[in-house]
Order: structure tokens, then C-alpha cells, then sequence
């Protein structure tokens, strides 16, 4: 079994990066994103199928605006230049770029002097999503030209004989009608891949990549009650069987009723052992005073492996431990290209001196990439469609300290948010609903004949695909209102309630 040769995204600074590394795995092809500042050698070194330079919000010509190793065009592999990516293909190779002034944003009229390889499936007119400065004057030697707008002369250009394609455009974005066609050409036509990578692959190379990397030692699998421990586990047990042992912490930061639900859920699903070890009194004690977001999610990584590792010594040597990363996790915990937003409790919360080694089967694949892996294993929807909950649960949920108290607040509430959101049939429409308690602060309001001094409660819910961006959810006001007024009413200690209406960027979905 062969793994996949990625499809590389180099990321040259602006967000379409991982946009186009999602409509790459949209047409069933594996891709990656890379920093820009990659030598030729070592895009090589990751046996690459094609790659794509990605658009960037500077000017080629500006002072510290991304490069990339012009050897790159040497390899014999396939590239597409998008937008920037366009420009800097045009400049490495000897054509012309300039600051022309005729700058184009929006939808833009496309005009196909010829379909060429990438655009053949477009009519001859089409409109295109523009957005750039910096216009192609001159297509490099031994290119063909093979679109134009009224406004530039070099829409899009492609050397077939090199493999070299580039257009000025975005196919990646929903407002080029026909983008996916022009990249789905490029990845079929150009790099002559096929469109294999699908949840049944998945699962085989995982498979075969679990078997390899943990031979015949035992396993650790944290399960928390979400999906992606629950594939990992799944993806594992299909690997190596009865080497697997599945252990819940439950570390006292879960949903009401969470705890119950991930026995009940397991002894349905799995035919292997579960360890259920209850030490809300361990993590408490670690998070008492503690009111810093990435101290607090430290803490509850450290001690999470320390639990663990204690576990591991109970049971003969286990060696490794499954983790649900995910892909947005990986980029978000700060790559090269993306800056260090938050301490994934799955990847950078974790201690040096951690003992055992991860398996992380997820760590390629986007949520909606897992939820289909998980279908495919077999999960019923309720558990695949389950929304996201964080590691470190709770905790990150109460801006101030962490105690028994601002516990039992913000979990009743969030118990509140989700049952009207289940009632109200939106629990598909929401990526994620809950709550947040603010436990520092502490305002005025009046109940019967009496005065309150009380915490607020804030409910967030949001829209997104997959958890890089997202966008406030426009409930229904009578679901607002109701979920307002349960909350005052049912949660001793909360005397009023907001609706965060803040997208991400520039929030984050969570507070902490
Ligand atoms: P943010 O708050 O960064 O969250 O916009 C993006 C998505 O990730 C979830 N999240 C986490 N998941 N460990 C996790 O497993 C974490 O430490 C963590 N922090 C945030 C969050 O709920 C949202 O879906």
C-alpha cells in the first residue's frame, strides 16, 4: 500500500491557502499546505504530485513579500499559479509583471482565447472572481495565453510541454462559478491524478500506517465523548485489534450527562476494554487560581498526559496514545505560516517529557473529511454529526478560575442552550451552540421584589465549515428568548444573558 503523493498548497500569505487545499480534497485528491520558504529540494523531498502557489495580498515587487525557490519550476512537476501565485510564476520565468493601475476586484468577464487544458469545460465568456493590483503584461517564452479580460491582457497562461499553468483568477472561491472544473483539470488533466482519495482509502492507509508505526505494542486511546476520538479509536481497533485499550478521563470539565453518554456510546460500538478513571479532584486542584486561557489549558494537557502515563504503567507497558488531532489543529497550534492563535489541547499544550508516543490518525483530515470516515466505519450520525466540544472542556468556557461553583453555572446553562437548540431541529444548521460564564464580573438586576448582584452568561453559536472561519448564528429570536430565560430562571447564580454576535475572524469560537 502506497501512501498518496500530496498535492502541495504553498501558502503565500493571504488565507486562500486553506481554502484551495479544501476544493483539492473536494475532487478526491490528497493535498497539504507548505510554507513558501521551502527549498526546491525539499517540495521534492515530499514527492509531490502537482503543486499550487496560492494568491497573497502583496506585490511581487514589494520589499519582504514571499518568494518561492524558482527551482521549483525545474522539478517536472505540475504547478498552478493562482493570482499571486499567477504573477510570481510570470516574474520567476522571465515574463512580465506591472503595477499597470488597472486593478480588478470582484466578478470580472473572462474571455477564453483558447480552452487550452485548464479551461476547456468554461464557455467561451464566463465570469471569474478577480482580485488583484498587479497585472501579467507579458506572458513568460514558451507560454501560451488562454484568457484575456477587458482589463488585462494575461488572464490565465499555460505551457503545457512543461506542465506550467497559471490564471489571475481565484477557481477556489464559490463566486468563479466554474472553478471547480478549471481545478479539477488541472489535477486530472495536468498532474494525471485520479480522484481516489475517498473515506474507503482513508481507512486503508490508516490502517496499513497504524499497523506500521505501532507494530505489536499495546495502544492507549483517549475517548472524550466527541467524534474525533471516536474514529481515532475506531481507525486503531481495525488496526490492531486487541491491542487497544480505550480510557475515559473524566476530568470533571464535561457537559451534563457527558460522562454517562460516552460509557453507553462505547459499550455499543467497541469490544474492547474501557478504562474509566474519574479525576475531577487531580485537575481541579491543578486549576485552582489559575485564570490565564493558555495557562489553563497547559495545566489540563499536563495533567491529562500525567493521568495517562499512570494508566500506561497499569497496563503493561502500553507505548502509544491516540489522539484526535485534526488538521486545523496542527495549522492553528502555529506552523511557519500560520500564526500561534491557541495551545491545541491536542498538540501544543502537551508536555517534552511526555512517555508515551502519539498516534494521531486524524492529523491529515479536516472535520467534515472525519465525519465521513467515521460513517464509513460504520458510527451512526448521531455520534458523527455530534458538534465539537474542546479537550480542555468546560475550563475554557469560564473566563476566571475554574471551580465547583462557575462549573455547575456554565454547565447548566450550556445543558439549556443545547436541549432548546435540539427542540428547535437546529442542531445541524449550528456548527457549535453554548455558553460561556463571565465569573469575574457582575451585574444589577432584579427578580420578584428583589435586587440581584449576579454573573452574566453568554450564549454563542455559530456557523462555519470547518471551524477556520466562522460566523454568528442568526437564531430565531423565540429561541433566544427562551433559551434567556431558562437560563435566568433555572441557573442559580446567573441574573442575565448575551448573544455574542462576533464572527471568527476576528473573535475565535471559543473565549479562551
Ligand atoms: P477556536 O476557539 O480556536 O476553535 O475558534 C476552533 C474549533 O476548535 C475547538 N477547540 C478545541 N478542540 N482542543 C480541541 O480538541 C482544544 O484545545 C480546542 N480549542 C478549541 C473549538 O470548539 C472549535 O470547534
Amino acid at each position: 500500500m502506497t501512501e498518496p503523493r500530496p498535492v502541495l498548497v504553498v501558502d503565500l500569505g493571504a488565507q486562500y491557502a486553506q481554502l484551495i487545499a479544501r476544493r483539492v480534497r473536494d475532487a478526491h485528491v490528497y493535498s497539504e499546505i507548505v510554507a513558501h520558504d521551502l527549498s526546491a529540494k525539499e517540495i521534492a523531498a515530499k514527492r509531490p504530485a502537482g503543486i499550487i502557489l496560492s494568491g497573497g495580498p502583496l506585490s511581487v515587487y514589494e520589499d519582504g513579500s514571499p518568494h518561492v525557490d524558482p527551482e521549483l519550476f525545474q522539478l517536472g512537476v505540475p504547478v498552478l499559479g493562482i493570482c499571486y501565485g499567477h504573477q510570481l510564476m510570470a516574474k520567476d520565468l522571465g515574463g512580465e509583471v506591472a503595477a499597470t493601475g488597472d486593478r480588478e476586484y470582484g466578478g470580472t468577464q473572462l474571455h477564453i482565447t483558447e480552452p487550452g487544458t485548464l479551461l476547456q469545460d468554461l464557455p467561451t465568456q464566463d465570469t471569474v472572481w478577480m482580485s488583484h493590483g498587479d497585472t501579467v503584461t507579458r506572458a513568460p517564452e514558451g507560454f501560451r495565453v488562454t484568457a484575456t479580460t477587458d482589463h488585462i491582457p494575461v488572464a490565465a497562461m499555460e505551457d503545457r510541454e512543461r506542465g506550467l499553468f497559471a490564471v489571475q483568477f481565484h477557481p477556489e472561491v464559490s463566486h468563479t462559478p466554474h472553478g471547480e472544473a478549471v481545478m479539477k483539470r488541472f489535477l486530472y488533466d495536468g498532474c494525471g491524478l485520479l480522484p481516489d482519495w475517498t473515506p474507503t482509502n482513508i481507512v486503508d492507509e490508516q490502517v496499513h500506517r497504524i499497523r506500521e508505526q505501532v507494530g505489536d505494542a499495546r495502544v492507549l486511546c483517549a475517548l472524550s465523548g466527541g467524534v474525533d476520538s471516536a474514529v481515532a479509536a475506531l481507525l486503531v481497533h481495525r488496526a490492531v485489534g486487541d491491542q487497544l485499550t480505550c480510557v475515559f478521563v473524566d476530568h470533571g470539565l464535561n457537559r451534563e450527562g457527558e460522562p454517562d453518554q460516552v460509557e453507553e456510546t462505547f459499550a455499543r460500538h467497541f469490544h474492547v476494554p474501557l478504562v474509566h478513571v474519574k479525576a475531577q479532584d487531580r485537575f481541579l486542584a491543578k486549576l485552582a487560581g489559575v485564570t490565564d486561557p493558555e495557562a489553563k489549558r497547559k495545566a489540563i494537557g499536563e495533567e491529562f498526559i500525567r493521568v495517562f502515563e499512570e494508566v500506561a504503567h497499569d497496563h503493561a507497558g502500553a507505548r502509544f496514545l491516540v489522539q484526535g488531532t485534526l488538521y486545523p489543529d496542527v495549522i492553528e497550534s502555529g506552523s511557519k505560516t500560520a500564526a500561534n492563535i491557541k495551545s491545541h489541547h491536542n498538540v501544543g499544550g502537551l508536555p517534552d517529557d511526555m512517555d508515551l508516543e502519539l498516534v494521531e490518525p486524524l492529523r491529515d483530515l479536516f472535520k467534515d473529511e472525519v465525519r465521513a470516515v467515521g460513517a464509513e466505519l460504520g458510527l451512526p450520525e448521531e455520534l458523527t454529526q455530534r458538534q465539537p466540544f474542546p479537550g480542555p472542556g468546560l475550563a475554557v468556557r469560564i473566563v476566571g478560575e475554574v471551580t465547583v461553583d462557575n462549573l455547575a453555572k456554565v454547565r447548566g446553562a450550556d445543558h439549556i442552550v443545547r436541549e432548546e437548540i435540539r427542540r428547535a431541529g437546529l442542531e445541524r444548521e449550528t456548527w457549535q451552540a453554548f455558553c460561556v460564564l463571565l465569573a469575574d464580573v457582575a451585574s444589577v438586576g432584579v427578580m420578584g421584589d428583589g435586587r440581584t448582584y449576579e454573573t452574566p452568561i453568554v450564549v454563542r453559536a455559530v456557523t462555519s465549515e470547518d471551524a477556520m472561519t466562522a460566523d454568528w448564528a442568526r437564531l430565531p429570536y423565540e429561541v433566544l428568548d427562551t433559551i434567556a430565560s431558562r437560563i435566568v430562571r433555572e441557573v442559580p447564580g446567573v441574573n442575565r444573558v448575551a448573544y455574542d454576535i462576533t464572527s471568527k475572524p476576528p473573535g475565535t469560537i471559543e473565549w479562551e
